[in-house]
């Protein structure tokens, strides 16, 4: 065996390598030259007749000539089978691509970031603070002691050692007042909890809590805030009413109603044959909040109010069932795109 002989199988695999098509055609190269008959095993096994200088030198050569084809082999069996797999999908690079569906954000979401953008303009600071809340911040810092009957107004979670999830976003009132120096003005959403459910009450929902602070913020203030929020978030033409009511938090209290949106005041099954929906509390800051607080409120006034964001987004988009906004259907998610 000479070395020119190698170099003739060198150039004779190389050549018929490149004509390798499909997966048979491989495998009857790999036999021809690799198999246990191969010519390159043949030659191979030659080599033990062979001088020492020879045997060395014609040895390596054959070795690496083995190892450079068997690693080529692997990648042309690659290389087919990739274009095997393309072939049985129908691959036709031709054709534009096909684009990725996009999310939209929960309508929940989006009612939250419409009404943070409307208090914002009336120059409200967004705040968040905890949904694991004390029985101080969540009741006795507003005025509702372990005794007082207000604290069954709302069936509350409790945790271990008296912990609660806070059934309102009120304890914000407390948080943002002993955080800063007043003036302020805050809006805070959130998740707030209460043992309640049926088509109009969900166990978890979410609310918005206002809070201002200065020296000459009146009962029309509030008011005027709450109908221009109205306005924005239902339209120029909303009716709204004010109905005094009753939280230990704030003095005077009221609740505002709004038109029913489906039956234009007339009444319906959503509205209870009233004509009115109730969307929010609010009031006057109550003196023994301010107290609690350390403000003087022989210099400080201050109104709260707390809506109910699944009221505001059912009346926004006709909704008459709560539970539709945690089911999560696509069909029903997405049609708020
Ligand atoms: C409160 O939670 C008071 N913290 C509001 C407040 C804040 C008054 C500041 C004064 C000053 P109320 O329990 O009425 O109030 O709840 C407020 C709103 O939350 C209701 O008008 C209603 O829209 C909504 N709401 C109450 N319970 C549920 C429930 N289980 N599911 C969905 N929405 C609810």
């Amino acid at each position: 065996m000479y070395f020119s002989e190698i170099e003739k199988l060198r150039r004779e695999i190389w050549e018929s390598f490149e004509k390798i098509e499909d997966l048979s055609q491989l495998e009857n190269f790999r036999i021809k030259y690799l198999g246990k008959k191969g010519k390159i095993t043949f030659f191979l096994k030659l080599l033990k007749d062979l001088p020492l200088e020879e045997k060395k030198y014609l040895g390596k050569e054959l070795n690496e000539l083995k190892e450079l084809l068997e690693e080529r082999l692997k990648e042309k069996e690659r290389e087919i089978l990739f274009k095997e797999e393309d072939k049985d999908l129908g691959l036709d690079l031709t054709l534009p691509g096909r684009s990725p569906s996009i999310g939209t954000l929960h309508p929940l979401t989006q009612v939250i970031d419409e009404l943070c953008e409307i208090f914002s303009k009336l120059g409200f600071e967004i705040v968040t603070g905890p949904e694991i809340e004390t029985e101080y911040y969540n009741f006795t810092a507003l005025n509702i002691p372990e005794w007082h009957p207000a604290r069954d107004m709302q069936a509350t979670f409790y945790l271990k050692n008296r912990a609660l999830l806070r059934t309102h976003t009120s304890p914000m009132q407390i948080r943002a007042m002993l955080e800063r120096i007043p003036p302020l003005r805050i809006v805070a959403p959130g998740k707030v909890y209460r043992c309640d459910a049926d088509i109009r009450h969900s166990p978890m929902f979410h609310q918005i809590e206002g809070l201002m602070v200065d020296k000459e913020v009146s009962f029309s203030d509030l008011k005027g805030v709450l109908t221009y929020f109205a306005k924005e978030i239902f339209g120029e033409k909303t009716k709204v009413r004010f109905r005094p009511s009753y939280f230990p938090f704030t003095e005077p209290s009221l609740e505002m109603d709004i038109e029913c949106v489906i039956c234009k005041g007339k009444g319906c099954k959503v509205c209870g044959e009233t004509g009115w929906l109730e969307i929010l509390g609010a009031g006057m800051v109550h003196p023994e909040v301010f107290r609690v607080v350390n403000y003087d409120i022989e210099i400080w006034q201050g109104f709260a109010f707390g809506l109910g964001i699944e009221r505001i987004a059912m009346i926004k988009y006709g909704i008459d069932d709560i539970r539709m906004f945690f089911e999560n259907h696509l069909l029903f998610l997405q049609s708020f795109k």
